[in-house]
C-alpha cells in the first residue's frame, strides 16, 4: 500500500511533543512491513533540512484569501530515515524557527495543506490512504471530497487521527476566505458551533477516525472541548488505537545519551550510573527516591499543581524524596517551579527548556515517573518510563489507564491514583517511598518486568493496516 502521512511534526525533523515521536516511528514501520510510507510536513527553519540533501520534486502556485503564495516540494534524498520525506516550502509562511505559535498559524496551516492537497492531484496515480495527525491538517478530508480544484481525489480515503482534542484550529467565518473554492451547500461540514472547526471537520469528513489510545476515545464522547456531541454522532467511524514506541530510538542498552548503558539484567546498576549523573548535575542526593516529571507545562498535564505538590511531599514524607522537572510551558508555572526549586534546593532540581538528551537521561536515571495529567489521549512518556525501568506514576486516564497497571494488582508494575491534585500525589509519593526503601525485592522485579513489556508498534502498526484494508 501506499500510505501518505500528512502532519506538522516528525521526528528528528521537527517535534514540540508525542505527535513527533508518533509520526516519526509508524511510517518506519509500515516501510519495514513492506509498504510504501510518506511523510509529507511543513518545512521549519531546522538543523535537520541544513544537514542532508534533498531533491526538488515539485513546484506551484497557490492562493489562501488574497494571498498568492509559490510552494516547492522537496523530497530527502537517502531515505535515511526508514521512510520517504517530503518538505513543503513555502517562503514567508512556513519556514519559522517554532512550529506553532505565531499569530498566524491559521494561515499558515491551511497554506500547507492546500499545497499538500494540490500536489497530491496532479500525480498520476492516487495513494492508496492518506492518513491526517491532528487538526493542523483537519481540512484535508473536506478538500477531498468538496473543493471543485481537488475532485479527483474524492475518491482516495483518508484517515484523521486524534491525537490531542485539546486543540481544534476554530476561527470565525469571517476568514472562510482562507479555504479554497469548495461547494457552499456543505459548508455544515466545515463548521461547529458557528465556527469554522478543522477539528472537527475531519471527524465528518474523514472515513475513519482513530484515537490514539482506547480509553480516550470514550472520554471525548463525554469531555472534549465542546465537540462530544459530534463525537457520539460519529462514534461509528471511529476507532482507539494505542500508541506504540520506536523501539529503536528508546533503548536503554544503546542509548547514546545515558552515561551507563543498561538492559533487563543490569537494570540496578545501570539505573544508578544515570541516576548518580543526574544528582550532580542539579545537586541532588543520588541515595535518595528520585522522582521526575518530563513533559509540557500546561493544564492538561497538571502542571500547575507540581509546586504545592513537590513541596507538600518533601515535607510530609521528611526529605525522603528528590524531584526533578524537565520541561516547559506555562511562564507563571516555569517561575513558581523555579522558586519550589531555590527554597527546597538539594530536594529539588528543574530544567526549564526542551532537552531531547536530558529527557532521555532521566528516564534512565529517575527511580519513578510522575504524570498527573488531567487529560492524556496515549502518552508516550510513561511507555519510555517502562522501557528504561522506571515506575510510572500516573493518574487513571486515557492511555495512562491503558498501559499502567497498579502495583497492588495482579502482576501490576506502576502506581495509580484517582485525582489530578496534591493529596492523591502526596499519597502516591508515599506509596513510592515505601516500594524504594521497604519492597527492595518486588521493586526489583517489577522494573526487570517492565523493561520487557512490549510496546513497540509492531502490534499497532498491524491494527493500522487492518483498518486502512478496510476501506
Ligand atoms: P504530549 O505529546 O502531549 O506532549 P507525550 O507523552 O505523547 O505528550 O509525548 C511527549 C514527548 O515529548 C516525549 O517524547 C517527551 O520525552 C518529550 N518532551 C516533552 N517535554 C520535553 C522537554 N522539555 N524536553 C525534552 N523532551 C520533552
Ligand atoms: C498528544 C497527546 C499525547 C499523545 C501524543 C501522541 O500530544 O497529548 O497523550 O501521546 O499526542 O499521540
Amino acid at each position: 500500500m501506499e500510505i501518505i502521512h500528512v502532519s506538522a511534526e516528525c521526528y528528528p525533523v521537527a517535534k514540540a511533543g508525542g505527535l513527533g515521536d508518533v509520526v516519526g516511528a509508524l511510517p518506519k514501520y509500515q516501510s519495514k512491513a513492506g509498504h510504501l510510507a510518506k511523510v509529507v510536513m511543513p518545512m521549519y527553519r531546522t538543523k535537520f533540512l541544513v544537514n542532508n540533501e534533498w531533491d526538488l520534486v515539485h513546484e506551484g502556485r497557490q492562493q489562501i484569501g488574497t494571498h498568492q503564495f509559490n510552494y516547492a516540494i522537496i523530497k530527502e534524498k537517502t531515505n535515511k530515515l526508514g521512510f520517504d520525506l517530503y518538505l513543503v516550502d513555502i517562503y514567508g509562511l512556513l519556514d519559522r524557527e517554532k512550529i506553532y505559535g505565531y499569530d498566524d498559524d491559521t494561515d499558515r496551516f491551511i497554506a500547507f495543506q492546500v499545497s499538500v492537497a494540490d500536489w497530491i492531484s496532479k500525480w498520476e496515480h492516487k495513494p492508496d490512504i492518506v492518513h491526517c495527525h491532528d487538526y493542523h491538517t483537519g481540512f484535508i478530508p473536506f478538500f477531498f471530497k468538496y473543493v471543485y480544484q481537488f475532485k479527483n481525489l474524492e475518491s482516495v480515503p483518508t484517515v484523521f487521527t486524534i491525537h490531542n482534542g485539546e486543540y481544534q484550529g476554530q476561527f470565525g467565518w469571517e476568514r472562510s476566505n482562507l479555504l479554497p473554492g469548495y461547494d457552499t451547500y456543505k459548508w455544515g461540514f466545515l463548521d461547529w458551533d458557528n465556527k469554522i472547526n478543522p477539528f472537527a471537520s475531519a471527524v465528518k469528513c474523514a472515513w475513519k477516525v482513530t484515537t490514539v489510545s482506547p480509553s480516550y476515545l470514550e472520554e471525548l464522547k463525554y469531555a472534549a472541548n465542546g465537540v462530544e456531541m459530534l463525537m457520539q454522532y460519529e462514534q461509528g467511524k471511529c476507532v482507539g488505537i494505542l500508541n506504540g514506541i520506536d523501539t529503536d530510538v528508546w533503548d536503554p542498552s544503546t542509548d547514546e545519551f545515558l552515561v551507563r548503558n543498561f538492559n533487563d539484567q543490569e537494570v540496578k546498576e545501570g539505573k544508578k550510573k544515570n541516576k548518580r549523573e543526574l544528582a550532580i548535575r542539579f545537586g541532588l542526593d543520588a541515595d535518595k527516591p528520585l522522582i521526575a516529571f518530563i513533559g509540557r507545562l500546561v493544564g492538561e498535564k497538571a502542571a500547575d499543581i507540581l509546586p504545592d505538590a513537590i513541596r507538600n511531599s518533601i515535607y510530609q514524607h521528611h526529605g525522603a524524596v528528590n524531584f526533578l522537572i524537565l520541561g516547559s510551558g506555562d511562564p507563571v508555572v516555569e517561575a513558581r517551579l523555579e522558586e519550589t526549586k531555590n527554597q527546597l534546593g538539594g530536594f529539588v532540581g528543574t530544567y526549564i527548556g526542551y532537552n531531547e538528551a536530558l529527557s532521555h537521561l532521566i528516564y534512565a536515571g529517575a527511580d519513578f515517573l510522575l504524570m498527573p495529567s488531567r487529560v492524556e489521549p496515549c502518552g508516550l512518556n510513561q511507555m519510555y518510563a517502562l522501557r528504561y525501568g522506571t515506575v510510572p506514576m500516573v493518574r487513571s486516564t486515557g492511555g495512562l489507564k491503558d498501559t499502567v497497571r497498579d502495583f497492588g494488582d495482579w502482576q501490576g508494575f506502576g502506581i495509580r491514583f484517582n485525582n489530578a491534585d496534591v493529596n492523591d500525589v502526596t499519597y502516591s509519593v508515599g506509596r513510592a517511598i515505601d516500594l524504594y526503601y521497604n519492597k527492595k525485592d518486588l521493586y526489583n522485579w517489577m522494573r526487570s518486568f517492565m523493561m520487557n513489556i512490549d510496546h513497540s508498534w509492531d502490534a499497532s502498526a498491524g491494527d493500522y493496516l487492518r483498518l486502512y484494508q478496510s476501506l
